[in-house]
C-alpha cells in the first residue's frame, strides 16, 4: 500500500453513520472515495456524499454511493481532500485538480476538514513549488492578469488537456497559474488575489483545516488545529 492510500485510508476511519460526507479531487481523494464505497459494501456504512468536481461525483455514482448536489447542501459532517502544498501553520495550496470553488466551498461548509497527503506536499511557504491557481471571469482574465502582473506576478491561462484551448472549470471560468516573485506571505497573497476585479476564487485556504493527516514511509501522523 502506497502512502497516499495509506493516509486516505486512515482519514475514512473517521467517517460515521449518518454523516454527509465532501469528496475531494485528486489520486489520494480517490482512495477515499474507493474505501468508503468498500465500507458501504462491506460494512453497512450508511453515508451520502457531496462532491468538489465532477470526476469525483462520477467515480462515487459508479461506486454506488449516495451523493447529492451541493446546491442543496448548506453544511456537511467531514470533508476530506488532498492538497497540492501544506505549510507548517496548515494553509493549503489546492486547485490543480478540477474545480477549486467547489473545493473551497466544501471546506468552508465542513464542521471539519480533514487535508490528507504524503510528504511530499509539505512545504515551508506557499507556491514553493506550484503555481498559484486562480479561476477569473472569462471576459476579465486578461484584466485581472494585468492587475495581478502590476503586483509581481507572472503566468498564463491553463490549456484544456488537448493543448488546443482554455481550461474550463465545470461552471465556467477560466484558470490563471500565476507565479509570484516577491516572497509574499500566504496571507498577503490571499487579500491581493481576494482584491483583485475578475477574480472568482483562488487556492489557496488559510484558516480552513482542522487537521492535516501525513503518511511517510508507512506510517501516518496527525496535526489538529
Ligand atoms: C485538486 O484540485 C487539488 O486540490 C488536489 O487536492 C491535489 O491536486 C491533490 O492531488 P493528489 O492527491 O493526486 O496528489
Amino acid at each position: 500500500m502506497n502512502d497516499k492510500q495509506l493516509v486516505a485510508l486512515h482519514a475514512a476511519k473517521y467517517v460515521k453513520n449518518g454523516m454527509l460526507v465532501g469528496l475531494g479531487t485528486g489520486s489520494t481523494a480517490n482512495y477515499f472515495i474507493d474505501e468508503l464505497a468498500r465500507r458501504q459494501n462491506d460494512e453497512g456504512l450508511k453515508v451520502t456524499t457531496v462532491a468538489s468536481s465532477t470526476v469525483s461525483a462520477q467515480r462515487a455514482q459508479s461506486l454506488n454511493l449516495p451523493i447529492v448536489a451541493l446546491e442543496h447542501i448548506s453544511q456537511i459532517d467531514l470533508y476530506v481532500d488532498g492538497a497540492d502544498e501544506i505549510t507548517p501553520e496548515m494553509t493549503l495550496l489546492k486547485g490543480r485538480g478540477s474545480d477549486l470553488v467547489k473545493e473551497k466551498l466544501l471546506a468552508k461548509a465542513a464542521k471539519q476538514f480533514i487535508a490528507v497527503a504524503d510528504e511530499s506536499k509539505l512545504v515551508s511557504r506557499i507556491g514553493q513549488n506550484f503555481v498559484i491557481p486562480i479561476e477569473v471571469i472569462p471576459f476579465a482574465w486578461q484584466l485581472a492578469q494585468r492587475s495581478l502582473a502590476d503586483l509581481g506576478a507572472q503566468g498564463e491561462l491553463r490549456p484544456n488537456a488537448a493543448k488546443d484551448g482554455f481550461w474550463v472549470t465545470s461552471h465556467g471560468s477560466y484558470v490563471l497559474d500565476m507565479r509570484f516573485d516577491a516572497d509574499f506571505s500566504a496571507e498577503v497573497l490571499n487579500q491581493i488575489i481576494n482584491n483583485t476585479p475578475g477574480v472568482v476564487e483562488h487556492g489557496i485556504f488559510i484558516g480552513l483545516t482542522d487537521a492535516i493527516f501525513i503518511a511517510a514511509n508507512g506510517t501516518v501522523r496527525e496535526q489538529w488545529a
